[in-house]
């Protein structure tokens, strides 16, 4: 990857031309490897993981699929950052690659990279800890290539690709690099605990504050006025008896603004 500055995120990498799933991988051998930044990249998943268990589907050589290996330090921001952190990198990513995008990228709390309101990236964060050793891995899976009728089309929010809206084709090399680059920058941020510079990347491109949401949390869903996310990276959100939520795990089901 030509464009890499990293020091350390993507210069340890393994590619897989197909593999069940990048995390799943890397979760499993992370005692391979000692420090972070550890990469996996593969061609294609066939057991993609999404989030809430669903499934993460992609067309062999059409998508940037990959997962980078953290070893946060105990004295780091909060793991529910991280989430926040990744959706960021990726979409100022995606819009420093491709400037025609810069102006219509969202992202949907926690971390769905959304263009014109279509998502074209998701992120899955997962960890683990055994004993006195814990690790959490980032996945990422960018739509680069695929047309219409090779993505879901039984999802909640639209999907789309990067081909697909813009004419401009994007190299999965150089936004691979792109995206790592940002990470590690932001992954010094999380170890140091710079909350508020972590957050701020984010909230640039999140919902206008005083969008009213609908989210499912544990179960129930909770409508209200977004109010910003907290310093965990919860969302905040004003519920109709003035009561404020924060929510650490759930799922945005419709806003009334977020692609305007
Ligand atoms: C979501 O929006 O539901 C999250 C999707 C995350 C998909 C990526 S693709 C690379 C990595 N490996 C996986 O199995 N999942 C993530």
């Amino acid at each position: 990857m030509q464009a890499l500055r990293t020091r350390r995120f993507g210069q340890e990498s393994l590619f897989f031309e197909e593999i069940d799933s990048t995390n799943r991988w890397l979760l499993a051998n992370e005692e391979l490897f000692r420090l972070s930044g550890a990469t996996v990249v593969a061609d294609h998943q066939t057991a993609g993981r999404g989030r809430y268990g669903r499934q993460w589907h992609d067309t062999q050589g059409k998508s940037l699929l990959f997962s980078v290996l953290l070893r946060p330090e105990s004295k780091a921001s909060p793991l529910g950052l991280l989430s926040l952190m990744a959706g960021a990198a990726v979409a100022h990513a995606i819009g420093r690659i491709d400037s025609h995008f810069s102006e219509k990228l969202r992202l949907k709390w926690p971390n769905d990279v959304l263009i014109d309101g279509r998502k074209v990236a998701g992120i899955l964060v997962e960890s683990i800890s055994a004993g006195t050793r814990s690790c959490a891995v980032i996945g990422v899976g960018v739509n680069l290539r695929q047309s219409e009728d090779e993505l879901p089309k039984a999802t909640r929010w639209p999907a789309s690709s990067l081909q697909m809206l813009s004419a401009n084709p994007v190299s999965r090399e150089d936004l691979a690099a792109e995206i790592l680059n940002d990470l590690e920058a932001a992954y010094d941020l999380f170890q140091e605990g710079r909350t508020v510079e972590l957050i701020d990347p984010w909230a640039s491109l999140s919902l206008p504050l005083g969008t009213e949401l609908a989210v499912e949390s544990g179960g129930s869903v909770i409508k209200g006025i977004y109010a910003g996310v907290g310093t965990e990276g919860q969302l905040l959100l004003k519920g109709t008896d003035g009561t404020l939520h924060g929510i650490h795990s759930g799922e945005i089901l419709w806003k009334d603004t977020c692609d305007e």
